[in-house]
C-alpha cells in the first residue's frame, strides 16, 4: 500500500476559511430567516465588479484567441514579457526601485507563491512567523515537514513565533535567536498593522547580519494612505540581497476569481547548499515555475497588464477607496459599540479586541447569532490572535453600513 504524506495529519482538520463556511452552512440551515439578512465579513473576498478598464482588455484577448492569425498555445511559464515588464516599470521602477523584469515571475496567486517557494527552499531553515499569522505560511510548513506536532493551543513544535500583541502595535519584535526564514506580511492579514520605515530598516538590517531570507507578502500594499509607509520591501536598502516580495491583483483590481499575482526573486538574494555555497535563488524559482507551471492564462495576464493603464489605475484607486470606505464606517460602529479597534486604516481589515472573557470563536458565535454578521475568529490566526476577532471590509457599502447599524447597535 502507498503511504501517505503523515505531515498533513499534524494539521488541524481544516483550513480556517472552510471551516467558517462550515459553521455558517450549519447555522443557515437551522435559521433560514437569519440567513437571507446574512452579511459575509468573514473571509477577505472582494464583492466589487471588474474595472471597465480591466473586462475590456480581457474581452479584446478573448477575441484575439478566437482568430487563427491571433491565437496564443502555451504562453512563458513565468509570465509574458508585456506584463512582467508593466509590473517591473508601474510598481518599482516609476517608484525608484530597481527590479528587473526577468525577476518578476507572474503566477496565479499570493497564496499559492508563498507556499511554494517552500520547494527551492531547504528542510534545515529554522523559520519565523509572527502570530497572529495568515495560516497559509505556517500549514504549508507543516506540510513540508518543517515542523514537529501541534501543541496545545495550536503552535507547532520547531517554528519560532514572533508575537504580534497591543504592546508592539502588532508588529513583531526581531527574533532574540538567528532564524534562516521569516514571514513577515504588511499591511498585515489580519492585524491591519503596517511596518515603518524603521521597523523594516531593522527587518533589513537583520536579515543581512543572519543571512536571512525575508518572505514579503505585500498583497494589501495598494490600501496604504499613511504617508511614508513603505508599500515595498525594496523601498529599505539592502533588502535586494535578502527579500523576495509576493504581490497580488486580488484585492487592489477584485482578481480574486480571476486569478493573478507576481512574485519579485531578485537575482541578488543568496542562500547556500548543503555543503556551504552560496548560490542565488532566482535560477531555482526560474526552474521550478518552468517545470512545475503552466503560467496564467492570456486574457487573464492581459486584463493584469490594463490594472496599469490611465483608465485601469483610475479605476482600480477608486476601488480601494470604495473598501476604505467601508472599512472608515465598520471602524466607527464598532469603536462606537465601545470596542477596541485596530487596522482599518492601511489595510481592508479591522482587527477588534473582543469584551473582556470572551474568546474568538465564542465572539464569532455571538456576531453570527445576534447580528447575523460573519467575522473571522482571530484564534484561527494563531494563539495571540485569541479575544480577537477581525472584520473584512470587502462588501457592498449597503452591506457595510447595514453591518455597521447592526455591530452599533448590539450590546457587547
Ligand atoms: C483572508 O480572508 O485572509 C484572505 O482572503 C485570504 C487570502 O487572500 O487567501
Amino acid at each position: 500500500m502507498a503511504y501517505l504524506n503523515d505531515n498533513y495529519l499534524k494539521l488541524k482538520a481544516g483550513y480556517l476559511f472552510p471551516e467558517i463556511a462550515r459553521r455558517v452552512k450549519a447555522f443557515c440551515d437551522a435559521n433560514p430567516e437569519a440567513a437571507k439578512r446574512l452579511i459575509r465579513c468573514g473571509i477577505g473576498d472582494v464583492t466589487e465588479p471588474l474595472p471597465s478598464a480591466i473586462v475590456a482588455a480581457m474581452h479584446k484577448a478573448v477575441d484575439e484567441m478566437a482568430e487563427r492569425s491571433t491565437f496564443r498555445g502555451y504562453g512563458p511559464e513565468q509570465g509574458y514579457e508585456f506584463l512582467r515588464r508593466a509590473i517591473a516599470e508601474n510598481d518599482f521602477r516609476a517608484h525608484g526601485l530597481e527590479v528587473a523584469d526577468d525577476e518578476v515571475f507572474v503566477s496565479d496567486g499570493a497564496k499559492c507563491d508563498t507556499a511554494n517557494i517552500l520547494d527551492i527552499l531547504g528542510s534545515r531553515n529554522r523559520i519565523a512567523v509572527m502570530d497572529p499569522v495568515y495560516p497559509v505560511y505556517v500549514d504549508t510548513n507543516v506540510m513540508a515537514g518543517h515542523t514537529g506536532t501541534a501543541r496545545e493551543d495550536g503552535t507547532f513544535e520547531g517554528l519560532v513565533y514572533l508575537p504580534c500583541t497591543v504592546e508592539n502595535g502588532f508588529v513583531a519584535d526581531l527574533p532574540n535567536q538567528p532564524v534562516d526564514l521569516v514571514y513577515l506580511c504588511f499591511p498585515n492579514n489580519p492585524t491591519g498593522a503596517v511596518a515603518t520605515r524603521d521597523r523594516l530598516k531593522a527587518w533589513v538590517e537583520y536579515a543581512l547580519k543572519h543571512g536571512t531570507i525575508l518572505l514579503f507578502d505585500a498583497a494589501y500594499e495598494a490600501f496604504i494612505s499613511e504617508a511614508d509607509i513603505p508599500h515595498s520591501i525594496y523601498e529599505i536598502p539592502g533588502a535586494r540581497e535578502c527579500a523576495i516580495e509576493f504581490r497580488s491583483f486580488s484585492k487592489n483590481a477584485g482578481f480574486t476569481g480571476t486569478r493573478c499575482a507576481y512574485t519579485v526573486v531578485p537575482k541578488t538574494v543568496l542562500a547556500k547548499t548543503s555543503s556551504g555555497e552560496q548560490r542565488s535563488v532566482h535560477p531555482l524559482w526560474l526552474r521550478r515555475s518552468t517545470t512545475k507551471f503552466n503560467g496564467v492564462s492570456y486574457p487573464i495576464q492581459r486584463a493584469a497588464e490594463a490594472v496599469y493603464s490611465p483608465d485601469g489605475k483610475a479605476q482600480c484607486r477608486a476601488l480601494i477607496e470604495h473598501y476604505m470606505g467601508n472599512a472608515r464606517i465598520l471602524c466607527d460602529a464598532v469603536k462606537s459599540a465601545g470596542l477596541s479597534v485596530f487596522g482599518g486604516v492601511n489595510a481592508p481589515y479591522i482587527w477588534v479586541q473582543a469584551p473582556k472573557g470572551m474568546t474568538s470563536w465564542q465572539m464569532f458565535d455571538r456576531i453570527l447569532s445576534e447580528a447575523a454578521i460573519v467575522i473571522t475568529p482571530g484564534s484561527g490566526f494563531g494563539s495571540k490572535g485569541e479575544g480577537y476577532f477581525r472584520i473584512s471590509a470587502f462588501n457592498s457599502r449597503a452591506n457595510a453600513e447595514e453591518a455597521a447599524r447592526r455591530l452599533k447597535e448590539s450590546k457587547w
